[in-house]
C-alpha cells in the first residue's frame, strides 16, 4: 500500500512539475506570438525585388494611387517606392494623430535625393536638427519682425493688389492666362519681406527667379524625378534633372548678386527685410568668433531659396484656383460679389473685414480644401521605433503624410468631391472652422509661412472679386472649364485662359 502511495505521489509531482513546464512554454509563446501580432510592420501589397512596388503606381499622379491603395490597406500601410520603404498616413484622424499627437517622432524631414540636391541640408525646408532649428526659429522671428500676421504684411498685401489689379485691368476683359500676374504679385510679397523692396513686373531677373522656381517644383513632381529619387544613379541621364539643377545654379547666383547689392548698403540699426537682419547676425558671429555659428552663407541663401520657392508656388496656384472656380460656378461668384458689395462697397477690403464676411471666408477654404495644392504633404521621416495603431514604424521610415485624403477624408466632408463652401458654414450662414481643413499640415513641421498665405489669400481674392467678374472665354462654357490638375509637387491648375471683366462701381 505504501509502495502504491509513493508510486501516484512521484507520478503527480512529476505532473506538476511537466504541467508547470508546458505552462511556462505556453506563457512564453504567447507572449511573443502576442508582441510579435501586436507590433508587426503596416501592411501594403508585396514589393517585387529592386521595382518594389513601382508597378502599381501612377508615377504622375502618385497622391491618387496612394489614395486608391488606403482603401484596400487602411490609413497606416507600407509601400516600396523601388527599394526604398515608405509609410503612408491616411485619412484625418491618422494624420493628426502622428503629426500632432506624435509630434517628435514623425517631426524630422525625409531628405530624399532630389531634395539634397535642392539645398545640401541646408535652410529650413529640407533640412534636420539644430540646422533646421535655428533657421525655422531665425525665418519665424524675422517674418513676424516684417509684420507675418500684423499690419505690416497686410499694407504691403494691399499696395500689391493695386499693382495686380492694373495688369488685370490691361487685358481689357479679353481672355488671358492668369499664372503671370497672379505669380508676380504673390512673388512681391515674399520678396519685400525678404530683400525690403518690390521688384517690377518687367524685371527680367525678377521673371527668371520665379520661372526657374517654378520650374523646378514642377519637375520635382515628374516621373522621372520620382525614379531618380529611387535609383539615385540615373541622374546623369535624365532631362529634368540637369535642368533643376542649372536652375539652382542660376537662381543661388541672382540671390548672391542681391545679397551683395543689399550687403554694401546694410545699416545695422535699420533692417530692410530678412536678408539685413542674417547678415547683421552673420557679421556679429564673425565679429565675436561664435564657434560653429550656423549664420553662414549657405544657410543664407537656402533659406530665401526655401521662402521664395515656398511662398510663391502655393500662394500662387490657390489664388489662380480660387479664380478658375468662380468663372465655372457662377452662382457662387454671384453670393461672393453680393457679399462684398452689401458689406465693403467700393472700399478699401481690410483684414479685419474678414470676420464680416464669412461666405466670402467659407469660399477661399473651400477652394484650398478641394485644390489640395499639395495633395502628399512632404516626406517626414520617424525620428525613433514608433509603435503607432498597433503597428511598428522602425526609426528611419520615410513617411508620408497624404494630406489629399485628410482633405477629402470622406468621414469628415459632408461631399468631399465637389465644390462646395456650406462646408465652412452653420445654419446661420457664419463661418465654422473645420477640424480636417489641413491643407498646411499640421504639427512640427507645419508650413511656417501659414498666417502670410492667408492673409494674401483674403486679401487678393477679395479685391480681385470686388473689381472684375471673372468668366470663360467667349465660345467655352462653364462645364467645359477643367478642373483636372497639372503634374507637379504641387497642384497647379492645368493651362487655361479666363476673362476678368471689370465690373461696374
Ligand atoms: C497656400 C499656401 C501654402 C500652402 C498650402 C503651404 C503648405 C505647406 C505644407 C503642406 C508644408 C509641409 C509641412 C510638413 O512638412 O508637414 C509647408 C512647409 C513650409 N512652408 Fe508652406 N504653404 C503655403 C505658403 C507658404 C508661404 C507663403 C511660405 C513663406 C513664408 C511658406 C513657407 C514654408 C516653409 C519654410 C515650410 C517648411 C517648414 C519646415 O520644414 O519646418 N509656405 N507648407
Amino acid at each position: 500500500m505504501a509502495l502504491v502511495e509513493e508510486l501516484l505521489l512521484q507520478l503527480s509531482n512529476r505532473g506538476i512539475l511537466l504541467g508547470s513546464v508546458l505552462m511556462l512554454l505556453l506563457v512564453v509563446y504567447l507572449l511573443l506570438f502576442d508582441s510579435q501580432q501586436k507590433w508587426k510592420e503596416p501592411p501594403g501589397p508585396k514589393p517585387l525585388p529592386i521595382l518594389g512596388n513601382l508597378l502599381e503606381l501612377d508615377l504622375k499622379r502618385l497622391y491618387l494611387s496612394l489614395c486608391l491603395m488606403s482603401k484596400q490597406y487602411g490609413s497606416v500601410f507600407t509601400l516600396h517606392f523601388g527599394p526604398k520603404k515608405v509609410v503612408v498616413l491616411a485619412g484625418y484622424q491618422t494624420v493628426k494623430q502622428a503629426l500632432v499627437n506624435h509630434a517628435e517622432e514623425f517631426g524630422e524631414r525625409d531628405i530624399n535625393p532630389i531634395l539634397y540636391d535642392f539645398n545640401k541640408g541646408y535652410g529650413i525646408l529640407f533640412s534636420n536638427g539644430e540646422n533646421w532649428k535655428e533657421m525655422r526659429r531665425f525665418a519665424l522671428n524675422t517674418l513676424q519682425d516684417f509684420g507675418m500676421g500684423k499690419r505690416g504684411s497686410e499694407e504691403k498685401i494691399i499696395e500689391e493688389t493695386h499693382y495686380l489689379i492694373e495688369m488685370f485691368k490691361e487685358s481689357k476683359g479679353k481672355p488671358f492666362d492668369t499664372t503671370q500676374p497672379v505669380t508676380y504679385a504673390v512673388s512681391n510679397i515674399i520678396s519685400t519681406i525678404v530683400y525690403g523692396s518690390r521688384f517690377e513686373y518687367s524685371d527680367p531677373v525678377f521673371k527668371g527667379m520665379v520661372k526657374r522656381a517654378n520650374e523646378n517644383i514642377r519637375l520635382t513632381g515628374s516621373a522621372s524625378i520620382q525614379l531618380y529619387n529611387m535609383f539615385p544613379w540615373l541622374r546623369f541621364c535624365l532631362k529634368n534633372w540637369k535642368r533643376i539643377m542649372s536652375n539652382c545654379e542660376q537662381n543661388i547666383k541672382e540671390i548672391k548678386v542681391l545679397k551683395d547689392g543689399l550687403q554694401e548698403t546694410l545699416n545695422s540699426q535699420e533692417s530692410r527685410g530678412l536678408v539685413d537682419c542674417f547678415l547683421v547676425r552673420k557679421q556679429y558671429a564673425e565679429e565675436s568668433r561664435e564657434k560653429n555659428t550656423l549664420f553662414h552663407e549657405q544657410n543664407l541663401i537656402h533659406t530665401v531659396t526655401n521662402l521664395f520657392a515656398a511662398g510663391t508656388d502655393t500662394t500662387a496656384a490657390t489664388l489662380r484656383w480660387s479664380l478658375l472656380l468662380m468663372a465655372k460656378y457662377p452662382h457662387v461668384q454671384n453670393r461672393v460679389q453680393e457679399e462684398i458689395d452689401r458689406v465693403i462697397g467700393g472700399c478699401q477690403i481690410v483684414m479685419e473685414d474678414r470676420k464680416k464676411l464669412p461666405y466670402t471666408d467659407a469660399v477661399i477654404h473651400e477652394t484650398q480644401r478641394l485644390a489640395n495644392i499639395v495633395p502628399m504633404g512632404l516626406p517626414h521621416t520617424t525620428t525613433c521605433d514608433v509603435h503607432f495603431q498597433g503597428f511598428i514604424i522602425k526609426k528611419g521610415t520615410c513617411v508620408v503624410p497624404l494630406l489629399a485624403s485628410v482633405l477629402r477624408d470622406e468621414n469628415e466632408w459632408e461631399s468631399p468631391n465637389t465644390f462646395n463652401p456650406e462646408h465652412f458654414l452653420d445654419d446661420q450662414g457664419q463661418f465654422v472652422k473645420r477640424e480636417a481643413f489641413m491643407p498646411f499640415s499640421a504639427g512640427r513641421r507645419v508650413c511656417l509661412g501659414e498666417s502670410l498665405a492667408r492673409m494674401e489669400l483674403f486679401l487678393f481674392f477679395t479685391s480681385l472679386l470686388q473689381h472684375f467678374r471673372f468668366t470663360p472665354p467667349p465660345g467655352v462654357s462653364e462645364d467645359q472649364l477643367d478642373l483636372t490638375p497639372a503634374v507637379g509637387l504641387t497642384l497647379h491648375p492645368s493651362t487655361h485662359k479666363l476673362c476678368a471683366v471689370t465690373r461696374k462701381a
